[in-house]
């Protein structure tokens, strides 16, 4: 499966993702696009020997579509991207745009719920679990199927960086176990089995 990224900041999933599919025939990252020409992770895809785009403006539909289709993208993976993809994207790879979050939807999503307040919010409500999410994109931010989820304890002296650590460490497993599974079926789907994730 011919996988695009789509990044706007550290990429540590874009590595981890790298790192897994290095042991595996079934998918290959073949292009990463950012929307920052500053992201630690354009310079992470240039290391490592892959093609990037930055995209000059994230809301040209066109911008995204002419890489993707050049290199006959078949699941676009967006990594810690910020922005909303463009409507036409979404139209043209409907099924096949996932998104990792860093909590378990549907709650703690929406638009302005992205990193650090993510986990302020989840640390502000109490909760005593949290985790990542790998779900389908759509026009709206956070809110289509739920292909994935990986659950981690929030512990009473948690701070935000400490919860987001820890919430990493699984995201780092979880989003290619679900890009080795669209892989094997052909398109994104919900995992069989779930994962045994402990952090
Ligand atoms: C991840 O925590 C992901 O859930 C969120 O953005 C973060 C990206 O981190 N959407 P990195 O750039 O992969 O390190």
């Amino acid at each position: 499966m011919r996988v695009a990224v789509c990044v706007s900041g550290r990429g540590s999933n874009l590595i981890a993702l790298l790192d897994r599919l290095e042991s595996s025939p079934a998918a290959a990252v073949v292009l990463v696009l950012t929307d920052r020409a500053d992201a630690p992770a354009l310079a992470r895809a240039r290391e490592r020997g892959v093609a990037t785009v930055v995209l000059r403006d994230y809301r040209d539909a066109a911008a995204w579509l002419g890489p993707l289709g050049e290199v006959q993208t078949e699941l676009l993976v967006l990594a810690g991207f910020l922005k909303l993809v463009p409507a036409e994207v979404v139209q043209a790879f409907r099924g096949r745009i996932i998104n990792l979050h860093p909590a378990l939807l549907p709650q703690f999503g929406g638009p302005g719920m992205y990193g650090r307040r993510v986990h302020e919010a989840v640390l502000a409500s109490g909760t005593r679990e949290s985790g990542a999410t790998v779900h389908l994109v759509t026009e709206e931010y956070d809110r289509g199927v739920i292909l994935a989820q990986a659950r981690v304890p929030v512990l009473p002296d948690d701070s935000p960086e400490t919860l987001a650590a820890r919430v990493q460490a699984v995201e780092h497993r979880l989003l290619p176990a679900v890009v080795l599974e669209a892989a094997r079926v052909g398109r994104p789907v919900p995992l069989s089995t779930p994962l045994e994730l402990t952090p």
